[in-house]
């Protein structure tokens, strides 16, 4: 295979070395990109880090490739160079496309991130269709059913290796729900399932671990902050765009619970936003606790005992989904 530009290691005796997998970042000069780079050449079960976008992505390479990490880092710079970036991955991970900015939800950033998320998977279908597929970008409601179109008229589709990563909804929910309780946020574990906008972000309070009990004030103020926790940053950043610190940090856990699954490590689990072939809710697709293993997703859990509370929230997330889920399957028809 062709490198890309700015290689490190230009001159080095053998490349490679180590053993580990292949990871693409597609969108890796962004703002979540660059971090989260960063944080996948540190993580010691990448042997290969591809990193692709449109801009910018030789100065970010030869800056992360200084670091003394076991990854091998490439940069790829344009759609001629995405094939190269894509060829032999195992892992991919999107970040690319356009942030939201004051006032806009996450439907706003549709039209031009739809045609992204569809051109790099077209790419994905061709180069590496057996690839783990994480979804960053917005609105990831909909980005997940475009990919999954884009797969399936490719012949490629396998809703077992393509996620939606809903891990920033579980991180702010662990983080939200320690503070009120006054404990190690590191302790704390709260599904949410649902989706990744609005009223779609479903945190199951209920069955937070350890067990712990809210008033229905507490249980309404973390709700709603957890659903607003993304809007909470892009107010703060007033125009600078959304999460990506945060984000970055989230899609890291994420893809290294992916990695641990094709490892073959048992017991991985996380939410994240799949293909439900109907098994959870009548949806399409949904955000549940998934168990990873080496094909992807190796089985979703049902969403378990719900409160009223949650049943209500469940009953508002579905309206919403499916709403959402609807437009970009005809959309994609319409445009491929
Ligand atoms: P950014 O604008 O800082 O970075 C986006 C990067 O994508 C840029 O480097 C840009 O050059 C690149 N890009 C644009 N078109 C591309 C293409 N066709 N191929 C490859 N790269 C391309 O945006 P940021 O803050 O990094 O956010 C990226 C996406 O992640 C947004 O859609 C945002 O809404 C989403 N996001 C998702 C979250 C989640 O929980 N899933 C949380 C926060 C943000």
């Amino acid at each position: 295979m062709e490198d890309g530009v700015g290689l490190s290691q230009a001159n080095c005796r053998a490349k490679g070395g180590s053993p580990g997998f292949k990871v693409a970042i597609l969108g890796a000069a962004g703002g979540i990109g660059q971090p989260l780079a960063m944080l996948m050449k540190m993580n010691p079960l990448v042997s290969v880090l591809h990193l692709y976008d449109v801009a910018n992505t030789p100065g970010v390479t030869a800056d992360i490739s200084h670091m003394d990490t076991g990854a091998v880092v490439r940069g790829f710079l344009g759609p001629q160079q995405l094939e190269d970036a894509l060829t032999g991955m195992d892992l991919v991970i999107i970040p690319a496309g356009v942030p939201r900015k004051p006032g806009m939800t996450r439907d706003d950033l549709f039209n031009i991130n739809a045609g992204i998320v569809k051109t790099l998977c077209e790419g994905i279908a061709k180069c590496c269709p057996k690839a783990i597929v994480n979804i960053i970008s917005n609105p990831v409601n909909s980005t997940v059913p475009i990919a999954a179109e884009v797969f399936k008229m490719a012949g490629t589709f396998d809703p077992r290796r393509l996620l939606g990563v809903t891990m920033l909804d579980v991180v702010r929910a662990n983080t939200f729900v320690a503070e009120v309780l006054g404990l190690d946020p590191r302790e704390v574990d709260v599904p949410v399932v649902g989706g990744h906008a609005g009223v779609t972000i479903l945190p199951l309070l209920s069955q937070i671990k350890p067990p712990c009990s809210f008033t229905p004030a507490e249980t309404e103020y973390l709700t709603s902050r957890i659903q607003n926790g993304g809007t909470e940053v892009v107010e703060a950043k007033a125009g600078a765009g959304s999460a990506t610190l945060s984000m970055a940090y989230a899609a890291v856990k994420f893809a290294d619970a992916c990695l641990h699954g094709l490892r073959g490590d048992a017991s991985i689990v996380e939410c994240a936003f799949v293909s439900s072939q109907a098994c959870v809710t009548e949806l399409p697709f949904f955000a549940s606790r998934v168990r990873l293993g080496r094909n992807g997703v190796e089985e979703i859990y049902p969403l378990g005992p719900l409160n009223e509370y949650e049943r209500s929230g469940l009953e508002k997330a579905k309206k919403e989904l499916a709403t959402r889920a609807l437009k970009p399957s005809r959309d994609i028809r319409i445009s491929l």
